[in-house]
């Protein structure tokens, strides 16, 4: 289509034309290539609505041709060339499999559509949109691998994956997604270990695996993380220690370790370094050793979860210091019988559960 609109432009055989300088020609032509990529889009659009049967709610009636693709439900354009930016289709009970045409949307920035039921593959295809930055598909039914691809989204930055049906191991390749902030991989049914090529992903604010099948150690690059907020790898079966490194992550708020077959001790400054913690939880592992006086030094603890572990002595009577504290779970240890800390407690007035 393209070349038959140049041709007539430059046509020696129409006089009125044939003296038009060529910039006209080349303007003409880009007009033209951008109404290809517009076609493209909407036709990538209409592929996947194809491929989605089940929409109780008619959400993608409205993409039809009484309106611009740019205002179908769900979908945003950027402002000057009219290709889709953003594709939010989230918690409309959308059932049907992910077109791997959505790669031609090669304008894409976010891709939303958690809470429906998509089931089937992650496409390879997404690893061709470069620009993308948010990837929501948490809370469907998809299955298979995550996509070694995903690792050419260079300007990914926040990746949800929780709550599917997905199999195989995390990809070595994420860890080049040098911008991703956020990687929540949670309750699906992954297997092998944590790669240690994700110790360089130095924008992770959040990193969460559990609920999987994960075996092996925690790779000691982990605590490279410096800027790590939340960790939660609770329910699988990991094991051996936790890397020394990880307790000097000293943004930690949320560190979730529960349900793995991890052992170890816990270092005696540990609230010194981790002074932000509020939820720390390491019950049902195999963790040995005093429970440190420090880690009442991190005054916002609010949840303390150290049942079925080995842990030994006495609990630290400095609790008092935390005044946010909700919950302290300490069952199932060889603490002594001293109750000493009981009276420290009188400190924490919105202490809702106490199980000893
Ligand atoms: C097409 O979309 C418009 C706008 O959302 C809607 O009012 C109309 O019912 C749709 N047409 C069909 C045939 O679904
Ligand atoms: C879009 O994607 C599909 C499937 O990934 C591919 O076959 C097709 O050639 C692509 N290009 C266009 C212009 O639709
Ligand atoms: C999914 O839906 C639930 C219930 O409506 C809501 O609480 C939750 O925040 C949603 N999850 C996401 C990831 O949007
Ligand atoms: C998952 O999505 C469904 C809607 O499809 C919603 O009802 C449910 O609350 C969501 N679950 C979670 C845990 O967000
Ligand atoms: C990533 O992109 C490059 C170049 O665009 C391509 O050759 C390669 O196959 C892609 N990798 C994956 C895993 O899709
Ligand atoms: C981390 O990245 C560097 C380059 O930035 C690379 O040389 C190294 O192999 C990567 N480490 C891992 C464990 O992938
Ligand atoms: C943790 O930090 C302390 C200082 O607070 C330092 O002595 C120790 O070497 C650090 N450990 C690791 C494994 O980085
Ligand atoms: C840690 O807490 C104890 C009281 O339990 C207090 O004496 C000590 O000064 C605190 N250390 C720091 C560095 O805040
Ligand atoms: C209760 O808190 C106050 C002020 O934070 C502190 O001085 C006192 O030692 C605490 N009492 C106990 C029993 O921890």
């Amino acid at each position: 289509m393209c070349t038959v609109i140049l041709f007539h432009i430059l046509s020696p055989n129409d006089s009125s034309l044939s003296h038009l300088p060529t910039l006209l020609a080349t303007h003409h032509y880009c007009l033209c290539s951008n109404k290809q990529e517009y076609k493209t889009d909407r036709f990538a659009l209409l592929k996947f609505k194809e491929s989605v049967p089940q929409d109780p709610y008619n959400i993608l009636s409205s993409w039809n041709d009484s309106m611009h693709f740019c205002n179908w439900l769900g979908v945003k354009c950027g402002r000057r060339h009219q290709r889709v930016t953003v594709l939010d289709l989230q918690g409309h009970k959308l059932g049907g499999t992910l077109s791997p045409y959505i790669g031609n949307l090669s304008f894409l920035r976010s891709i939303i559509l958690q809470n429906n039921s998509f089931y089937g593959e992650i496409p390879q295809e997404i690893g061709h949109l470069f620009r993308l930055q948010q990837l929501y598909l948490s809370n469907n039914t998809l299955e298979g691998e995550i996509p070694s691809s995903l690792s050419n989204c260079s300007n990914l930055k926040f990746l949800y994956l929780l709550q599917n049906k997905l199999e195989g191991k995390i990809p070595t390749e994420l860890g080049s997604l040098m911008k991703l902030k956020l990687l929540r991989l949670g309750r699906n049914n992954l297997v092998g270990g944590i790669p240690h090529s994700l110790g360089n992903l130095s924008s992770l604010t959040k990193f969460g695996v559990a609920e999987n099948n994960l075996v092996g150690n925690i790779p000691d690059a982990i605590g490279q993380l410096n800027g790590l907020v939340f960790f939660t790898i609770s329910v699988n079966k990991l094991s051996g220690t936790i890397p020394s490194s990880l307790y000097n992550v000293s943004s930690l708020q949320i560190f979730s370790v529960s349900f793995n077959q991890l052992n170890g001790t816990l270092p005696a400054n540990i609230g010194l370094n981790l002074p932000n913690l509020q939820i720390f939880y390491f019950g049902a592992n195999e963790f040995s050793g005093p429970i440190p006086t420090s880690l009442c030094n991190a005054t916002q603890l609010q949840q303390i979860y150290l049942a079925k572990n080995k842990f030994l002595g006495s609990v630290p009577t400095n609790l008092g210091n935390l005044p946010n504290l909700l919950k302290l779970v300490l069952s199932i240890n060889y603490l002594g019988k001293s109750l000493h800390f009981l009276t420290s407690l009188t400190n924490c007035s919105r202490l809702q559960k106490l199980d000893l």
